[in-house]
C-alpha cells in the first residue's frame, strides 16, 4: 500500500459499477454484481447462431422464438440484465412468439448490446418539449421520463421494446448498428424506414439516442402508460 488510498467513487473496468472504495457494503455489493454481471453477458455461443451483420468490434445475431433452449436461456439472462438496468417494470411483450432478440456481442465474446423489436400496427409522434408547463415538476422533468406525445396514432411496423449498451461500450454506435440491423431483417426482403420504428416508453438515455437516430425529436413511441397528454 503506497499511502494513497482511494475514497471517491469508482468505476470497474469490467463490471462497469460504481462504488466506494472504502465501504465494506459496497465491496460486497460489487462483488456479488460483478460475478453475476459477468456471468450473464458471457457469450460461449453455438454452432447454429444467426449472424446478421460483423464489423471489426463484433457481430450481430438475433435469436428467434424457435431457436434452441440454450439460445433462449442466453436471450432470457441478458434480458434479466437489461431489465434489472432500466430499473423499472418492463412493459410485457404483446407477444413473446414474435419478439426477436438482437445481440451484439464483441470481440471478447461478450453480450454487449441487446435489442428486443416486436411487432406492432401504430404508435404516437413525440412532441416536441412543450414550452415549460408549471404544472410537471422541474426536478421530475429532468430526472424521469417526461415526454408528451400526440394522441393521433401513426401507423408503424417494428416496436423497439427494450434497447441496451453495456455502460462501458456505450457511445461507439452499438445501438445505431443494432437498430440498421433490425430495420434491415425486421421484415423479410424490405427496409424499414425509421418512421416505421417506434420505442417502448423511452427512457432520457432513450430519447436522446431516437432523436439523433431518427433524425427528429418527434420519433415514435408506444407503450407508454403515464405519459400521454393533450395539448
Ligand atoms: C440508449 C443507449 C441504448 C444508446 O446506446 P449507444 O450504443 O451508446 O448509442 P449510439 O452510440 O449508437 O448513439 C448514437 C447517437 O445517439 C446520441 N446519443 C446516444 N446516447 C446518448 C446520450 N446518453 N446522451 C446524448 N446523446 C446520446 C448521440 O448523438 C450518438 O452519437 P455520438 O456518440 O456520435 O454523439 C444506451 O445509452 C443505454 O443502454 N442506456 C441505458 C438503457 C436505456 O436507457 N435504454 C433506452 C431504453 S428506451
Ligand atoms: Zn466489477
Amino acid at each position: 500500500d503506497a499511502g494513497q488510498k482511494h475514497f471517491g467513487p469508482i468505476t470497474c473496468k469490467s463490471c462497469g459499477m460504481i462504488y466506494t472504495a472504502n465501504s465494506p457494503e459496497d465491496a460486497v455489493q460489487h462483488t456479488q454484481y460483478h460475478r453475476r454481471f459477468l456471468e450473464g453477458i458471457k457469450y460461449v455461443g453455438w454452432k447454429k447462431e444467426h449472424v446478421l451483420a460483423e464489423y471489426w468490434d463484433g457481430k450481430i445475431i438475433v435469436i428467434l422464438p424457435d431457436d434452441p433452449k440454450y439460445a433462449i436461456k442466453k436471450a432470457e439472462d441478458v434480458r434479466e440484465i437489461v431489465d434489472n438496468e432500466l430499473g423499472f417494470k418492463q412493459v410485457a411483450l404483446s407477444c413473446p412468439s414474435k419478439s426477436k432478440i438482437y445481440m451484439f456481442v464483441s470481440t471478447e465474446k461478450k453480450v454487449v448490446g441487446c435489442l428486443i423489436a416486436e411487432q406492432i400496427k401504430q404508435a404516437f409522434k413525440v412532441l416536441s418539449e412543450p414550452v415549460l408547463d408549471e404544472s410537471i415538476n422541474h426536478e421530475i422533468q429532468e430526472h424521469h421520463r417526461a415526454w408528451c406525445c400526440s394522441t393521433k396514432p401513426e401507423s408503424a411496423i417494428c416496436g423497439v421494446s427494450r434497447v441496451w449498451v453495456f455502460s462501458l461500450y456505450r457511445r461507439k454506435g452499438i445501438a445505431s448498428r443494432m437498430l440498421d440491423t433490425v430495420r434491415n431483417t425486421f421484415i423479410y426482403g424490405s427496409f424499414l424506414n425509421k418512421d416505421e420504428i417506434a420505442f417502448s416508453d423511452p427512457t432520457p438515455d432513450g430519447k436522446l439516442f431516437a432523436t439523433t437516430y431518427c433524425g427528429t425529436p418527434n420519433f415514435l413511441v408506444y407503450n407508454f402508460i403515464r405519459h400521454q397528454r393533450k395539448w
